[in-house]
């Protein structure tokens, strides 16, 4: 079987814990024989973490963060992203447009008509193969976010409606496409949630032509 690349994303809100498991997967997409680019946003380039230094920390008009969010966007996915794909490269994204309808649509309640038109614009009928969300309730998450950080940035401050609003979007979007997404119960421990993401990464490499033994390149 021929491999084939593969497009993962990964969301949650802010102290769902999701920059816990990143290496953890990186490392297990690797030994499982892929060719990994992985990234994140708002950045992923020169351009899109500058633009990510003024998203995360200058106060700004609402179309104005979402217009930027989708400007770094674009860079990301015509100059890295896409290319990556194209070359046969897996793609591993901590956060992506999914962030855009749950935090400017949902939180900021800029609703899902103008983010979907910026998607549609930017990203042409393309998107990620699996997205994963780590869920959790929202208090969990926040107790996490402050236990962790020193400076907050702008999302980070928001107040616990703002979250609600981006959860329930999360939400509403798993919903609306229910076999991209994986809905990872983050409240777990972390062996267990491993566990879990095993099994899915495994299915991924299969689905792909890949042999899932560490480090055992597939024969064909
Ligand atoms: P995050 O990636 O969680 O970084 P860190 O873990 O270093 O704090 O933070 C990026 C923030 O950007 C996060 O609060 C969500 C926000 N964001 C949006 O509001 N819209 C988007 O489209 C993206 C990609 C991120």
């Amino acid at each position: 079987m021929t491999r084939s690349a593969c497009f993962i994303t990964l969301e949650g809100l802010d102290g769902a814990g999701k920059s816990t498991h990143i290496p953890w997967i990186e490392d297990r997409l690797r030994r499982a024989g892929v060719d990994l680019l992985s990234t994140r946003e708002p950045g992923g380039t020169p351009l899109g973490e500058t633009l990510r230094e003024l998203l995360l920390h200058q106060p700004m008009d609402l179309r104005t963060e979402t217009l930027l969010m989708f400007a770094a966007r674009n860079e990301h996915w015509r100059t890295r992203i896409l290319p990556a794909l194209e070359r046969g490269q897996w793609v591993l994204c901590d956060r992506y447009t999914d962030a855009s309808f749950a935090y400017q649509g949902g939180g900021r309640a800029l609703g899902a008509a103008p983010v979907r038109i910026l998607e549609d614009w930017v990203q042409q009928g393309r998107g990620p193969d699996c997205t994963l969300l780590f869920d959790v309730p929202l208090e969990i998450a926040r107790e996490r976010l402050t236990r962790g950080r020193e400076q907050a940035d702008r999302f980070e401050r928001e107040d616990a409606a703002f979250f609600e609003r981006t959860r329930q979007a999360y939400h509403a979007r798993v919903a609306a496409d229910p076999s991209r997404f994986r809905v990872i119960d983050a409240r777990r421990e972390i062996a267990d949630i491993r566990a879990e993401l095993g099994g899915i990464l495994d299915e991924l490499l299969h689905a792909r032509g890949y042999g899932t033994a560490a480090g055992e390149p597939d024969p064909s």
